[in-house]
């Protein structure tokens, strides 16, 4: 088993680029599924959800070649099955987007239930309504979900509730089907924006995407041959954003694109922390105790939930008392309980979590909860006085490329230990 060894405090100091955002590219790459034909992707990260996407292709049929450390080209010209590997699909939440893609190239899928992070409830009924108004008839049995259609036919999409994954995967059934299909109440995230130019480049016919409207004109064939790069991470961005601000560290986070920042821009400027925005890098600079403030997660453009843990170590040293509500997830606060271990004052309860700031958090053995609670995790360690071991690494490395030699890049004293 492996751990991480954090020994602080340390003021993290220097550069840092950020790599492609991990919830673009395990929608991208099912993407490619669509395609008769051959795609390079440049700007993959090389993170374990990645590389289970790659698996999951691969036994479809397509091939994959690295062709440099993060760019891979996909050939989907010989899809051979229409039985995804009922292990590696329930392995983590995005192979759900295969089905999308292959009802609209196959008309026919079987994975098994998307597995990931521990969130609360994550249904999908989003995802099968938008199916099945394109004319899908799809059943959730014994931990697997099949899906089938003779023919997809265009339709006016209503989503109930704001969904990433859910406005992803009826654009990519919508991309082979007969006529139009106008998803409504759609989310609006980077990452939606980044899938539907990725599909344009490939020869779709997207418009909207980034706006609530997203209206999709059904194409015969993709036909790729063409090269496209993943968006970077915003979320990774935010992350050593708010690890600026935690350690009272001066960043600069390079390879980013600063327009999807705004919201968490705004809130550690609250807190009294200094930015500096050059378009495609940020620095981000503290030179006192971080102030207390209030956070809302919201669906793209609010501030995004998978950046709540890392603000709420911030807060957790913030002189003063601040409040996260949480409006995405059910179960994201269970990181709290970790910080607490760390000497926090942090009481959750639902949706809300009060943090009465302390001046100091000291090191403990913690444990990764969920992905961004891993993140959040390394930020308390690096700020905390004293050694901060931290386990169940599996869930970070499911979405931080190099995440150590990152850190260790800009001064945090980060080791990796097999136990
Ligand atoms: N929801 C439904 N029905 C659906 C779909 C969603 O009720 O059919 C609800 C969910 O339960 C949740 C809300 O709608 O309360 C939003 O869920 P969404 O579908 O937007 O989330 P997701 O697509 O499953 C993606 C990211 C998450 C991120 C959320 C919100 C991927 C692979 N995952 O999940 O990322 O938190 O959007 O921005 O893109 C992470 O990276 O750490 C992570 C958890």
């Amino acid at each position: 088993m492996d751990k991480l060894v954090v020994t602080g405090p340390t003021p993290l100091k220097g550069e840092v680029v950020i790599s492609g955002a991990k919830n673009a590219a395990v929608a991208i790459l099912p993407a490619a599924l669509l395609i008769d034909g051959i795609c390079t992707i440049e700007n993959v990260p090389n993170i374990s959800d990645v590389k289970i996407s790659c698996e999951i292709l691969e036994k479809l049929g397509a091939k994959i070649d690295w062709i440099a450390p993060n760019t891979i080209t996909i050939d989907s010209r010989n899809i051979t099955t229409t039985k995804a590997p009922l292990d590696l699909t329930s392995k983590f939440r995005a192979s759900y987007y295969i089905i999308g893609a292959m009802l609209s190239r196959k008309g026919s899928i079987e994975v098994g239930m998307p597995g990931g992070c521990k969130l609360g409830a994550r249904p999908i009924d989003q995802h099968i309504k938008g199916f099945e108004a394109l004319g899908a008839t799809v059943t959730v049995e014994k931990g697997k979900i099949v899906a089938n259609a003779e023919k997809l036919v265009g339709n006016n999409i209503y989503m109930d509730i704001v969904s990433v994954g859910a406005t992803i995967n009826i654009m990519l059934s919508a991309v082979l089907a007969e006529g139009t299909t106008i998803i409504d109440n759609a989310a609006k995230e980077p990452h939606i924006v980044d899938v539907a130019n990725f599909l344009n480049t490939m020869g779709a016919d997207i418009r909207g995407a980034g706006t609530d409207v997203i209206k999709v004109n059904g194409v015969k064939r993709l036909k790729g041959d063409a090269t496209y790069s993943v968006v970077p991470d915003q979320i990774e961005a935010g992350t050593f954003m708010l690890a600026a601000v935690a350690s009272k560290g001066d960043l600069l986070i390079k390879n980013c694109i600063t327009k999807h920042l705004e919201s968490i821009t705004a809130k550690i400027v609250e807190v009294g922390a200094h930015v500096e925005d050059y378009g495609d890098s940020i620095r981000v600079w503290c030179d006192k105790r971080p102030k207390s403030a209030k956070i809302k997660t919201l669906p793209y453009p609010g501030f995004p939930t998978d950046l709540q843990p890392q603000m709420g170590v911030v807060l957790s040293i913030a002189n003063g008392t601040s409040m996260i509500n949480e409006n995405i997830w059910e179960s994201r606060f269970q990181y709290t309980e970790e910080l607490n271990k760390m000497g926090a004052k942090i009481s959750a309860q639902g949706k809300t979590a009060i943090f009465e700031g302390v001046e100091k958090l000291s090191g403990s053995p913690v444990y990764s909860t969920d992905l961004r609670a891993g993140a959040a995790l390394i930020i308390a360690g690096i700020v905390a006085e004293g050694t901060t071991e931290i386990y169940n690494l599996e869930h970070i490395d499911r979405g931080y490329e190099n995440i150590e030699e990152k850190f260790r890049n800009i001064g945090a004293n980060i080791k990796r230990v097999t136990e």
